[in-house]
């Protein structure tokens, strides 16, 4: 092998905008950005389901449960995307609320209107975040979209099952 040739196989493809090392720098911030979002919303599901009340109160008590063990299992799963791309998921309180980007849920003990109004926005950041990590993504790490791709379609059929306690949607 010439020097030449050598120096011509160490050469970056020409169509890559990005090193490997950016693109797997992107997908890590995509996931941790993920992994706050949804460790913050199954807290907040869980905190609707003790505090809903009204005559509704069982289902929207009970469909809240479903939607938590979903969500720990898609937090689960990105955790450990972060760690499969030898990233650190960080999944600590003072962490989560020191980089979220969103404020804490602002109801108590309120009525089941309230409460699905109000994890309808909830939902509808959630969702838009999970939107924007996937087009990151598909750029950078095709396996991670993958992954939020299947997320979202579960994240906006719950936003259905929210919507449809909220008179008129
Ligand atoms: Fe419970």
């Amino acid at each position: 092998m010439t020097l030449v040739d050598s120096h011509h196989e160490t050469n970056l493809d020409p169509n890559t905008t990005e090193s490997p090392a950016a693109a797997n720098n992107a997908t890590l911030a995509a996931l941790e950005d993920r992994l706050l979002g949804l460790l913050d919303l199954q807290l907040t599901l869980k905190h609707i389901h003790w505090n809903v009340v009204g005559p509704a109160f069982i289902a929207v008590h009970e469909m809240l449960d479903e939607q938590v063990a979903s969500v720990r299992e898609m937090t689960d799963a990105v955790a450990e995307r972060i760690a499969t791309l030898r990233g650190v998921p960080v999944g600590t309180p003072e962490h989560l609320v020191s980089k979220r980007t969103w404020s804490d849920y602002a109801l108590g003990r309120a009525s089941v209107t309230d409460h699905m109004e109000a994890l309808n926005r909830v939902y509808e950041g959630v969702i838009s975040d999970h939107r924007h990590a996937m087009k990151v993504t598909a750029e950078t790490d095709p396996v991670t979209e993958d992954l939020f791709i299947g997320q979202l379609a579960d994240l906006e059929l719950f936003q259905w099952f929210v919507r449809s306690h909220v008179d008129g949607q």
